[in-house]
């Protein structure tokens, strides 16, 4: 079953964070999903553990993934669910070009800023590597976040522009800077769990990650082989008023 990596090799980028909402969103369309926790700090692997009894049906978060087990962990859980998540550290390092070589598309998280679309870039450019060496494309999208719903600046301007020239993939739904996707990992709890009268705008959060959800299914339908999972999926879950 299809293998999707989120980089950048910038930190904090927004990695983990799209990794969260975008896990949580497939499973609760119907796909079996396993995230395999590479990150250094750990923080959906904490998350899934304080999750608990909360935690979405057909979820699963693998801890301590490293560049020593991440191929036994991708070949222990491919043929289990019907797609496996890698979360990746926000630095240059060997694993990241070993995940990358696993994986069936690539989603790279970037704020509107000049050091995040570095950071994308540097993750292009090791595409363009792999292709050129295995003649191999691996489809990617960059995914904006952090974004402010009000202000466009000139730095998100600036990103755009670039990702336009280079004629890289980007998803019309950006990621929202949002309390609630930065309370998901404090609380233990999902955006579905939390309490609207203490988080702002958790309505608007659930329908970004949401939308979110259904744009990269549409993306994963187009590259990867997820088609007998397909039939299973129940229909998109209803956007919130
Ligand atoms: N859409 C968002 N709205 C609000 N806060 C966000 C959003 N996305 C990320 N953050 C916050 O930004 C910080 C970095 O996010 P995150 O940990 O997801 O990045 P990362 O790329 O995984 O970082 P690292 O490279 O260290 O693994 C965190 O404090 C997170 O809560
Ligand atoms: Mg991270």
């Amino acid at each position: 079953m299809p293998v999707v990596t989120f980089a950048n090799t910038k930190g904090g980028a927004g990695k983990t964070t799209a990794v969260l909402l975008i896990a949580t969103e497939l499973a609760r369309m119907g796909l079996r999903v396993a995230v395999l926790d590479a990150d250094p700090q750990h923080w959906i692997s904490r998350w899934h553990q304080q999750l608990g009894g909360n935690c979405p049906e057909r979820l699963d978060v693998v801890p301590y993934v490293s560049a020593a087990n991440l191929e036994r962990e991708i070949k222990r859980w491919q043929p289990a669910v019907d797609l496996v998540i890698l979360d990746l550290p926000g630095a240059r390092s060997p694993l990241i070009a070993q995940a990358l070589g696993h994986s069936d598309y690539v989603l790279i998280p970037a704020q509107g800023s000049a050091m995040d679309a570095q950071g994308a870039a540097n993750v292009i450019d090791l595409l363009y590597y792999l292709e050129d060496k295995t003649c191999i494309r691996i489809p990617h999208s960059v995914v904006l976040t952090r974004i402010n719903p009000i202000i466009t600046t000139r730095a998100l301007q600036g990103v755009k522009a670039l990702l336009a020239e280079k004629r890289v993939h980007l998803l019309a739904t950006p990621i929202i800077e949002r309390a609630a996707f930065r309370d998901v990992f404090s609380c233990g709890e999902t955006l579905y769990t939390m309490d609207a009268k203490t988080v702002s705008n958790l309505d608007r959060a659930q329908e970004n990650a949401q939308l979110l959800g259904r744009e990269v299914l549409e993306r994963l339908k187009r590259y990867c082989d997820i088609g007998p999972a397909l039939d299973q999926i129940a229909p998109p879950v209803r956007l919130v008023a």
